[in-house]
């Protein structure tokens, strides 16, 4: 193959919609990579004998068609595009040499001057998708692709297409890096600037909360704390196309893997963000929704404080109100209800470990949103109606709430675990009960079922 950087690349966006993309591996490379192309309609397979659990979740979601063994040359039959995302030379050369053979495209992770595709550093914008290559140089690619972010963030009218956009007034000029470097004032100490300390030889943690699914609906200040991050340490419910504009030497370390139960896999965690930021990295904590909602950021955050560590937080829109919201449900509306009260499922009503007051729950006049509530949905509901909540009171119950796989189920209170089942909702998902689950009935949308 000749010299990547002596041959002028021809640039081109595909339409993989409903167009069947291989993959042959399945750790870190294509746990980035596999959330762009599902964006993007592609009917994804992947070949690997194992799975990171963030790909395994995209199994057993339907969304992607796993073949559990190693590569053979017929797997690209069909394909429109290859995706080598294997760090062997050999095993990669092979799969390249049977791309190449039926004359189909083929990215390679671990050499790009054996590639005859190259996936560009990417920035997306409402209708605007900006792709930069860096002449063979992926660093080189992203600084640019950062650079244009910034400047696109800061001039939102240049990406929005409207015939009224017009020239910025002065004082929306983009902000400069200096500038746009966060200012935070850590738990353990003296102010700290992320960018800063890193300058300085010292690590931090951000806890960043990347919310609940939607790419874009990261904080602008969590997406800036990421693109500094050396390491990175991702729940299984971020959104994936967050996890595709990480730079490509980001250690992405995924939560959802450390073995061990609950207890000790939170150990190591907390391990994995000291040590890290001790070697004076910039790691960011990734977690869906905000990190203090059911998120056991507080913990993190007590065992960095106590090594002496850093801690930026930065909230995130949670799901217990953005999925309802998505859906059409506001968790308050005026003259409807003036409170909302937001509590985790995942114990049931009367375990001795349940901090939840259900009984007290059900007098209340307001919106309740259970998390992590489908498994205990039964006792749920009847310790709600048995307790005075009237099995009249209309309820929702929202799946994947802001993603493009959204579900919303709409039905009266009793008839929740019922319609629950037959329409095989599945985690992770929201109920919400209360008056305002009706409230905007008449605004259309589109993916509500009754
Ligand atoms: C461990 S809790 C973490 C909550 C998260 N910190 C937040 O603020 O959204 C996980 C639960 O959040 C809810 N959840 C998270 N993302 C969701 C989404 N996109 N749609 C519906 N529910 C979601 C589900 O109830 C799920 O079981």
């Amino acid at each position: 193959m000749t010299d990547p950087a002596a041959t002028p690349l021809y640039p081109l966006a595909l339409r993989l919609e409903g167009r069947r993309v291989l993959v042959v591996g399945g750790g870190a490379v294509a746990t980035r990579r596999v959330p762009a192309l599902l964006d993007a309609g592609a009917e994804v397979v992947v070949v690997s004998p194992r799975l990171t659990p963030a790909l395994t979740a995209l199994v057993d979601a339907g969304r992607l068609r796993w073949e559990p063994r190693t590569f053979t040359p017929s797997d690209v039959d069909g394909a429109w595009l290859v995706q080598v995302a294997i760090d062997d030379p050999v095993a990669a050369e092979e799969v390249s040499r049977a791309a190449e053979e039926r004359r189909v495209f083929c990215v390679r992770a671990d050499d790009r001057t054996r590639a005859s595709a190259w996936t560009p550093a990417v920035t997306r914008h409402g209708p605007v998708t900006v792709a930069v290559l860096g002449g063979g140089n992926p660093r080189h690619a992203v600084a640019v692709r950062d650079a244009i972010r910034d400047f696109l963030d800061a001039r939102p009218d240049v990406a929005d297409a409207r015939p009224e956009a017009g020239a910025a007034p002065p004082e929306t000029r983009p902000a400069t890096r200096a500038e746009s470097r966060p200012r935070e004032r850590p738990e353990s100490g003296a102010p700290v600037d992320g960018a800063d300390a890193v300058a300085r030889g010292g690590g931090w943690v951000a806890l960043v909360g990347a919310g609940p699914g939607d790419p874009e609906l990261i904080t602008v200040k969590g997406r800036r704390l990421l693109g500094q991050a050396d390491v990175v340490v991702a729940d299984r419910l971020v959104p994936g196309l967050l996890l595709d504009a990480l730079r490509p030497e980001v250690e992405l370390i995924d939560a959802a893997k450390i073995p061990y139960g609950p207890a000790r896999a939170q150990e190591e965690i907390n391990k994995i963000l000291v040590d890290r930021a001790r070697a004076g990295r910039a790691v960011v904590r990734l977690k869906g929704g905000d990190p203090y909602v059911f998120g056991r950021g507080g913990e993190e955050a007590l065992a960095c404080a106590a090594a002496g560590v850093p801690v930026i937080v930065v909230p995130g829109v949670t799901s217990a109100v953005a999925a309802p919201g998505a859906a059409g449900i506001p968790v308050t509306h005026r003259g409807v209800a003036h409170e909302f009260t937001v509590v985790s499922g995942h114990l049931p009503p009367g375990d001795p470990n349940s901090l939840v007051d259900w009984a007290a729950l059900a007098r209340l006049r307001g919106t309740v949103v259970v998390l992590m509530g489908l498994k205990n949905l039964p006792a749920i509901v009847e310790v709600l109606v048995r307790h005075g909540r009237p099995a009249t009171t209309p309820a929702a119950v929202v799946q994947e709430g802001t993603t493009g796989q959204q579900r919303v189920l709409r039905c009266a209170l009793g008839e929740l675990v019922a319609r629950v089942r037959a329409a095989a909702i599945r985690p992770p998902a929201v109920v919400v009960v209360g008056e305002v689950a009706d409230v905007l009935a008449t605004v259309p949308s589109a993916s509500v079922e009754r």
